[in-house]
């Protein structure tokens, strides 16, 4: 398959480039008036539309292939001077959940904060409760609603935790419906161990712990990786050390940290090697010195910001720290009920001072590191996975932050 006729083709990094940090956030290769050679669903080429092999010009239609190339028919495409560019990477959500906490979403309009919730029962216990009861069938059915509603957005490649069962029979009965829907979705789908996401009911904390620790590996059958609540009135540092201990080899960490307190959280999180340590609503310059050198990605999720009222990450400082940042949904009932990572791109740009370019790596190569997936996916590169989104014609990386309402896809291409 051949796409020609792209407007302007961006994303185009060295193949080895599997994240942007500091001042690289903020570069992107692009090609205006390209085309791009898809084969066996990856890239294989791509250029300048004077050099598009089986262009009409070149290739009138039902041409015989020349020496050396294949004859099997090519699909060519016309993109219409739409842009083209790597398919959104959302390294931090939880989607699989079941029925609503709409409820909730009044009580906070009536003042009561996300910590006030979670006490009165509500928030992930909440959450917990109707996973609970809802059939494993049923919450299959009600969560890969939400990954298709993500792929229309354009989203290619995702995360999902566990953290709603809370017990060993309910958070493996989580973590089977999301081997699911990878199994069933064109996206990439990688899957995390949250069992460290509430004390669930009945136990103490300490029990809770053991738990969370016995059922590592089973959950290791399934998971890609571990991730511990490592926050104000959730799990401590001790806790995550713990946990993470007994992962180690087994699964990744990527951890929740520093979205209610400084909790320590990026520190222990660095300490074992996370792939990512994710919200840093709160951050001091402690956080960002222990993450320079370090092969973890800080992730911030604007749509937690918005949503709970929180500061936004300073996602600016970090990359003139010389650190790279990744941009995350974080989609769930009660911090950030929506997927929409062209909405967190523009958040990146509105709230966090992000230019469009850096925000746009923050969503796409920068993510699919977060979740150990840019070998494949963020970027355009020979090899990589063919997981576009085609736009409408005039539309840049700018434009998309800008004018963040407008409908502007054409395709999403798997
Ligand atoms: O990332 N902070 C912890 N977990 C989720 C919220 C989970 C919930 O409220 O259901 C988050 O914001
Ligand atoms: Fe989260």
């Amino acid at each position: 398959m051949i796409i020609k006729n792209i407007g302007l083709l961006v994303g185009i990094q060295p193949e080895d480039t599997l994240r942007v940090e500091g001042a690289a956030q903020g570069r992107t290769g692009t090609v205006e008036n390209a085309w791009l050679q898809i084969e066996d669903g990856r890239i294989a080429a791509f250029g300048p539309m004077a050099t598009c092999p089986l262009s009409e010009a070149k290739a009138p239609a039902g041409a015989r292939p020349g020496p050396g190339e294949s004859d099997a028919p090519v699909n060519m495409v016309d993109a219409r001077g739409g842009m083209l560019m790597p398919g959104f990477c959302d390294s931090h959500t939880h989607v699989v959940y079941a029925g609503s906490r709409d409820s909730e979403f009044l009580d906070k309009i009536n003042g009561l904060s996300y910590e006030e919730i979670a006490a009165r029962g509500g928030g992930i216990l909440n959450s917990s409760d109707l996973l609970r009861q809802t059939s494993e069938e049923a919450l299959y059915e009600q969560s890969i609603v939400r990954v298709r509603e993500m792929m229309d957005k354009g989203t290619v490649a995702l995360e999902i935790k566990s953290g709603y069962g809370l017990s060993p029979e309910a958070e493996l009965k989580m973590l089977r419906v999301i081997r699911r829907i990878g199994k069933t979705v064109p996206a990439a789908v990688r899957s995390t161990y949250l069992g460290a996401h509430a004390v669930g009911r009945g136990y103490t904390h300490e029990e809770y712990v053991q738990m969370v620790i016995d059922l590592i590996p089973q959950a290791a059958e399934m998971a890609d990786f571990v991730d511990v609540f490592c926050d104000d009135g959730f799990f401590t540092v001790e806790d995550t050390n713990r946990i993470l201990s007994a992962a180690k080899g087994k699964l990744v960490p990527k951890i929740h940290a520093n979205e209610l307190a400084v909790s320590g959280g990026v520190q222990v999180g660095v300490k074992h090697g996370a792939l990512s340590v994710d919200h840093l609503e709160r951050t001091t310059d402690a956080e960002m010195d222990a993450l320079r050198g370090s092969s973890t990605m800080p992730t911030m999720l604007p749509g937690s910001s918005f949503f709970l009222g929180l500061p936004y990450g300073r996602a600016k400082d970090y990359i003139h720290a010389g650190l790279g940042v990744a941009l995350a949904s974080d989609y769930n009932p009660g911090s950030s009920p929506s997927g929409d990572m062209r909405f967190v791109m523009a958040q990146g740009c509105i709230k966090m001072r992000l230019t469009p370019v850096e925000a746009f790596n923050a969503v796409t190569l920068n993510s699919a590191y977060a979740m150990g997936l840019s070998r494949e996916y963020g970027s355009i590169a020979i090899g990589k996975k063919a997981a576009f989104i085609l736009t409408e014609p005039g539309w840049n990386l700018t434009k998309l932050a800008y004018q963040y309402q407008t409908p502007y896809i054409q395709q999403v291409i798997f």
